[in-house]
């Protein structure tokens, strides 16, 4: 059995624990998470143990990234077993924050996004998103002045617009990217994957493997806007409405007509029955 992991409730909590690993020269990660965790999540805690020697975990559902008609109320929420699958990690400590404590009574600051906020990819479907995310993630980062912070490629543009904010608004927290990780058809793991049909479950895997054929077809010369469209025929094909399936600069997120050299990520985002999947891949 592993050691019980303390949790923090508020932030007056949170900071006595770092104050005293702080002051014994220890370097602290966070791993924001919205918890339902999952093999993805835990794989940012063992990459997070390579870049420090104490892990923090948020888990805070936060309702300022979701719009009015998204699962905000039906998002899994299971803390307990959270707690103990990160403690099987080997975690230190649990930061789960209630709503009041991260939004007290006359909270009126949001932080404003361009660059890759507003590259037309998740920001298209989701307007409001980035700047729910950017702000609880500002916050996270001064309550807890971590050293490192990790978060998974999973969201890719999630990770530019992070990785924006810590330099642009000059914290401290060196942001760290993890790899996907994937179930063993590819399908990447996410705590929505809970909401799919054992039917759905099966085509799922469609999207990735759309996009890998989509890679190699641009490799071998393949003109982008071609391979593309022959992803979005397959991904239709398996049950998907496609919100998105695009190349950009992996870095900047900017639109790419042809490949030349640059960094490119192929990015999509697309929704079988009720559940919205996205996914990603280097080219
Ligand atoms: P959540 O969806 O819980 O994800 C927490 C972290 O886990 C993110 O950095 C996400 O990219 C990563 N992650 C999820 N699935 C993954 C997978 N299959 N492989 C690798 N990493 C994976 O992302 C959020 O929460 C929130 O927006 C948050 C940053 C916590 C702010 O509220």
């Amino acid at each position: 059995m592993a050691a019980p992991v303390p949790i923090a409730h508020d932030v007056s909590n949170l900071r006595a624990h770092l104050t005293s690993w702080r002051r014994a020269g220890e370097i602290i990660v966070l791993v924001p998470t919205m918890g339902a965790l999952h093999a993805g999540h835990m794989s940012l805690v063992q990459a997070g143990k390579s870049h420090g020697t104490k892990i923090v975990m948020s888990i805070f559902v936060n309702p300022t990234q979701f719009a009015p008609t998204e699962d905000l109320s039906t998002y899994p929420r299971s803390l307990e077993a959270d707690v103990a699958k990160f403690a099987e990690a080997g975690g230190d400590l649990v930061f789960a924050p209630s709503v009041e404590a991260m939004y007290p009574q006359g909270f009126a600051t949001t932080i404003s996004l361009a660059g890759p906020a507003t590259a037309g990819l998740e920001d298209k479907v989701r307007p409001e998103h980035f700047a729910g995310v950017a702000t609880v993630v500002a916050k996270l980062f001064n309550q807890c002045r971590p050293d490192a912070a990790v978060f998974g490629e999973k969201d890719y543009q999630q990770l530019k617009v992070l990785t924006t904010l810590a330099r642009d608004l000059d914290f401290e927290t060196q942001v760290i990217a993890a790899p996907i990780a994937r179930d063993h058809d590819g399908l990447a793991l996410s705590s929505r994957n809970v909401y799919l049909s054992a039917e759905e479950r099966l085509h799922a895997p469609a999207l990735y493997r759309a996009l890998i054929k989509c890679a190699e077809a641009i490799k071998t010369g393949q003109p982008v806007e071609a391979a593309l469209e022959e992803a979005r025929i397959a991904i239709a094909a398996a049950g998907f409405a496609i919100d998105y399936v695009e190349a950009r600069h992996a870095e900047t997120l900017a639109p790419l007509d042809q490949v030349s050299g640059e960094p490119v990520r192929l990015l999509a985002a697309a929704r079988i029955g009720k559940t919205r999947l996205i996914d990603n891949l280097a080219l």
